[in-house]
């Protein structure tokens, strides 16, 4: 007899075979015939336990999310009596492999439970359709990913998650006693990409980054998984029409997946972004929110040199509803390793990606690649250069113009599956107060 997933049942009718999986419902439980929906991970199958031998089990301990394996033969059913997947598992055998409390998980969570009682339950939410369909989504744009990069000749790396500088200066960095020395959870790890330019080239990474974010918003958690690349000998536009190439690349081959569909169900009115992306400057963003009426939270227009903040800043982005490519942010308000416009230095090579109900998924910038610049930078920002000392050196030991930049894989699930929080879209969210399960 032929072990198969449920994803094979269409090519395996008619022929005995064996599933093992989950009980994911009982629909109909009578005395000597049960009909149940089994799910493996691969799909979910209808099953019909109706035979003497399956009566020698004890059709009470059949709960939902107890494990089972069962042997029968897979029919097509009749269109009219409207079974999913359009088959039916007609089981002669099965055995209980763990069983599971009564009522299952709907005897714990209950219709309008709290935030918290979901997020306590993480370990058993997970298994609703819902949010399986976005975990497996986020397998998918993960796959895309790498096969983006890889066809691009970029080489992957494992970056350290315990550095010994707070990157991007936020003052958000964890800090963590490491044998007795003060060390930092990585809040971003393009340093170590710079690095890597000139031994491999271009390179990505994709690793968990964490800022200890002291609010609880929509978009920010205090670990997220971070897609970072570092692209050697471009220019700031060059970067720009990466980042659109990398969407709309990582998109088409997730739509073209098995995700597809789950991104149709979880978002019907999803469109395929509209290449090319709209460019905006930071300048032309001020003179837009003034004129579209969108304030401060005081209800004050923003300045020029003002840092726009995420609610403003969605506002603006649900108006234009569409990919926006926000560039060139002043000095002052993006870290020391950014360098200014030739054009202008009071701004920015500096770039955010926005999308209409997230607003920030990416964010972007050339690297100052002159060694006394990077040494002045320093200065300004009050950073002790003896702790970038190979950072540095990366700019004495052949230099050269480059840039990449850093995308948080919840907000670009965010935004593909159409969903409010940035919780719903991660497997364990971590944020204030909230380290478990
Ligand atoms: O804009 P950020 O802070 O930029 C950097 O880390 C740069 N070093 C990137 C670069 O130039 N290579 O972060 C990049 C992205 C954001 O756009 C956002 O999508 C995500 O990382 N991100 C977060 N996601 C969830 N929770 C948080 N607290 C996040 N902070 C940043």
């Amino acid at each position: 007899m032929k072990t198969i997933k449920i994803s094979q049942a269409k090519s395996s009718q008619d022929i005995r075979v064996r599933i093992s999986g989950w009980l994911h419902r009982v629909v109909k439980p009578e005395k000597n015939l049960v009909t149940v929906i089994i799910r493996d991970g691969t799909g979910y199958l209808q099953a019909i336990l109706n035979d003497k031998k399956c009566q020698a089990n004890n059709n009470i301990q059949l709960t939902p999310e107890s494990t089972i394996t069962l042997c029968g033969v897979i029919t097509k059913v009749p269109e009219e009596r409207s079974v999913p997947g359009g088959l039916e598992f007609v089981c002669d055998y099965w055995k209980l492999i763990g069983s599971a409390p009564a009522g299952g998980i709907e005897a714990v969570i209950k219709q309008g439970a709290s935030v918290d009682t979901l997020l306590d339950n993480r370990h058993l939410v997970v298994r609703n359709e819902e949010t399986s369909k976005i975990l497996k989504v986020q397998s998918h744009v993960l796959h895309a990913i790498r096969n983006h990069f890889f066809e691009r000749d970029c080489h992957e790396v494992t970056p350290p998650c315990l550095v010994q500088f707070d990157f991007e200066c936020c003052g958000s960095a964890f800090d963590i006693n490491y044998f007795g020395k003060q060390v930092y959870l990585s809040p971003s790890n393009e340093p170590y990409l710079e690095m890597c330019l000139p031994a491999l080239g271009n390179v990505f990474c994709i690793s968990k980054s964490y800022r200890a974010e002291q609010r609880i918003t929509r978009r920010h958690l205090a670990e997220f998984t971070h897609v970072q690349t570092q692209y050697g000998f471009i220019t700031f536009n060059d970067l720009l029409d990466y980042m659109e190439d990398f969407i709309c690349d990582v998109v088409d081959k997730v739509m073209k997946s098995t995700a597809g569909q789950f991104i149709k169900d979880l978002n019907p009115d999803f469109k395929f972004p509209k290449r090319p992306f709209r460019r905006m400057d930071y300048t032309e963003a001020i003179a837009y929110l003034k004129e579209h009426g969108i304030t401060k939270q005081d209800g004050s227009y923003y300045e020029l040199g003002e840092d726009i903040s995420e609610e403003p800043e969605r506002k603006m982005i649900d108006k234009i509803n569409e990919p926006l490519l926000l560039c060139r942010f002043p000095a002052k308000t993006v870290p020391f390793y950014i360098p200014t416009c030739p054009e202008n230095r009071e701004y920015t090579e500096s770039v955010d990606l926005l999308m209409p109900n997230v607003g920030e998924i990416a964010g972007g910038s050339t690297k100052l690649d002159n060694y006394e610049e990077l040494l002045e930078a320093y200065k300004k920002c009050d950073i002790d250069p003896c702790v970038y000392y190979w950072y540095s050196d990366l700019r004495k030991y052949g230099t050269c113009p480059h840039g990449g930049y850093g995308l948080g894989l919840e907000r670009l699930l965010t935004w593909l599956c159409n969903q409010h929080n940035i919780r719903d879209v991660c497997l364990c969210p971590r944020f204030i107060d909230r380290c478990s399960p």
